[in-house]
């Protein structure tokens, strides 16, 4: 009878057991269904899958959580344990010379897609160096941290307050409202160095979502403050103005660096709310997300952003609003000599994907493009003329039901984990020797080196093996009874670290290698229409 519960246990944690070295980890197996062709890009995928379902045990990922893959869909670092509560926006970047990791870090509310917590720093050790907050007594949201010039970091704050709404159509007993609030904050000092606020400058008639459908609060009380802007983007350009994504407003919003003033306004619905452009070629985007400043070219600059063109709660109820079948990731120009914008590049899914809430468009360095997919768990890489050269699902399927992420990143990265190798080494009943070898976050390590110890410390080189993905497996046919060590061996040949000594186990359950277990597919892809883009 005692038995029992330990039989229990070992079957749940093999149903998972991606990697023998690191039991503990259990990140999202990525569905690569369109593997990376030669024209993706360099570096590394960074994302933060999460459950889309309000209780995080039964499906999607089992551990949500940062992470940062190979486009191999190979794990490289599992940041879970590492963040408590819930974490999004993950990326990597510079402040100040030194290259950094960073994430939001705090409480996360789906019904209405909000966050409250701050942003956590990480040092290429993995080590947290810095949690910072939001200033002027406004706690942080999940939606943006973005920084710029290395110095100075964007961050935005929805600040519920009671307000006089009749003339929106608000009963007496709904008074509440989301003051969608952005600041630029000094990184060194941690001081405030802009504030804007969306109730000084943008009315509330400008929200598509009116105060009463419960999608966007219906203003009963703070906890459901009508977020009827609902910013989820802030990017600075190089004469210090800034563009914003106001999701409720279905908009983007240039803002005068200086004084706060709206310059223009790029979308609206029309019938609803109005542009500043009258469209050249006429496109229409709504919902979206991630928008950021490309270029600028004296009275035109272009932007990308992620055009959702869906609304819906990040939960799995709600109503949804369509105005299009499909999600895509839009690059734009506008000129405001003429007042005209151009829709000059839209990457449309390769499946039928059209997503209510989240997601991103990456321009890359080389131009190719990384669109993150949001509620729909997905993410493509396009060359820059629109060819598909990488789609993963960030588990699907019998992987992992309804998973989302929030955006996806590539860049390059080095990381140097101060957390120990992690090694293990079993002794199959055939009497070979099975040794397995991880490193949470390292990227540097070219092969590992494998020595046996004898009692007085002396060692035997048992095998060198290249670098096989997360975990490298050496397999020896024989019973090595000493204690083993595992070596990090560098691109040049130098060691990077040796591991603590481990004594071979008996195996107790035959591990599967994750390729046998999980293969790619080719799936059809949906029709393909030629990109569509302005001429
Ligand atoms: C706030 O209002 C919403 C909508 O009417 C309601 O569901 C919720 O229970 C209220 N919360 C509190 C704390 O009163
Ligand atoms: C505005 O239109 C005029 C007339 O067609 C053209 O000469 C000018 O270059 C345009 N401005 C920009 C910024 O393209
Ligand atoms: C991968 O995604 C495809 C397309 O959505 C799905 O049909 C398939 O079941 C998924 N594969 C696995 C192993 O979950």
């Amino acid at each position: 009878m005692l038995l029992l519960p330990l039989l229990t246990l070992l079957s749940v944690v093999s149903a998972d057991w991606q990697f023998r070295s690191r039991p503990d980890l259990s990140p999202p197996q990525l569905n690569i269904t369109i593997p990376a062709t030669k024209d993706a890009s360099p570096g590394y995928l960074f994302a933060a899958p999460f459950s889309g379902f309000p209780d995080n045990t039964q499906h999607g990922p089992r551990q949500a959580a940062p992470y940062i893959f190979t486009d191999k869909g190979e794990l490289v670092w599992s940041g879970f344990g590492l963040f408590s509560i819930w974490a999004t926006n993950f990326q990597a970047g510079r402040i100040n010379g030194q290259d950094i990791l960073f994430s939001f870090e705090g409480s996360h509310n789906p019904a209405y897609g909000h966050g409250h917590g701050h942003i956590t720093i990480l040092n290429n050790r993995y080590e947290t160096i810095r949690e910072l907050r939001a200033g002027n007594h406004k706690i942080s949201d999940k939606h943006e941290f973005h920084i710029i010039d290395e110095k100075t970091g964007l961050i935005q704050i929805y600040q519920p307050v009671p307000a006089d709404l009749s003339e929106f159509g608000a009963s007496k007993e709904q008074q509440w409202i989301v003051d969608a609030i952005f600041q630029e904050i000094d990184l060194k000092t941690g001081q405030v160095l802009f504030e804007w606020s969306s109730l000084d400058h943008v009315s509330p008639s400008e929200s598509v979502l009116p105060i009463n459908p419960g999608q966007a609060g219906s203003g009963y009380n703070s906890s459901d403050a009508w977020d009827y802007f609902h910013i989820n983007s802030v990017d600075k350009d190089q004469n210090g103005d800034y563009i914003l994504s106001a999701r409720d407003a279905a908009a983007l919003y240039k803002i005068d660096g200086k004084t706060g003033d709206v310059i223009w306004k790029l979308g609206g619905i029309p019938g609803i709310s109005s542009s500043s452009f009258r469209e050249q070629n006429p496109f229409k985007f709504a919902f979206q997300h991630h928008a950021r400043f490309l270029s600028t070219d004296g009275k035109k600059q272009t932007i990308s952003f992620y055009d959702n063109s869906a609304h819906g709660s990040e939960d799995k109820g709600g109503n949804e609003i369509h105005i299009a079948d499909l999600s895509s990731g839009k690059i734009v120009e506008v000129d405001t000599e003429n007042w005209t914008a151009k829709l000059l590049n839209n990457y449309l899914p390769p499946y039928d994907i059209l997503s209510k809430s989240q997601g991103s468009t990456q321009v890359l360095e080389d131009g190719n493009v990384l669109v993150n997919w949001g509620s729909q768990g997905a993410v493509t890489e396009y060359t820059h003329d629109g060819d598909v050269v990488f789609h993963a699902y960030f588990d699907s399927g019998r992987l992992g039901d309804k998973v989302e992420n929030y955006r996806a990143f590539k860049f390059d990265w080095h990381g140097y984990p101060t957390e120990a190798i992690a090694l293990f080494s079993e002794v199959t009943e055939k009497g070979e020797t099975i040794v397995y070898v991880s490193w949470n976050g390292d990227t540097e390590t070219k092969k590992w080196r494998f020595y046996s110890l004898n009692s007085d410390d002396e060692r035997t080189l048992l095998g060198e093996t290249e670098r096989s993905g997360f975990e490298t497996i050496l397999r020896l046919s024989k019973v090595v009874k000493e204690r083993i060590v595992a070596q990090a061996v560098g691109k040049s040949g130098e060691v990077l670290s040796t591991s603590d000594s481990v004594i071979s186990e008996k195996q107790v359950v035959q591990y599967v290698e994750k390729e046998n277990r999980y293969n790619l597919h080719n799936y059809p892809l949906r029709d393909q229409s030629p990109m569509q883009t302005g001429h």
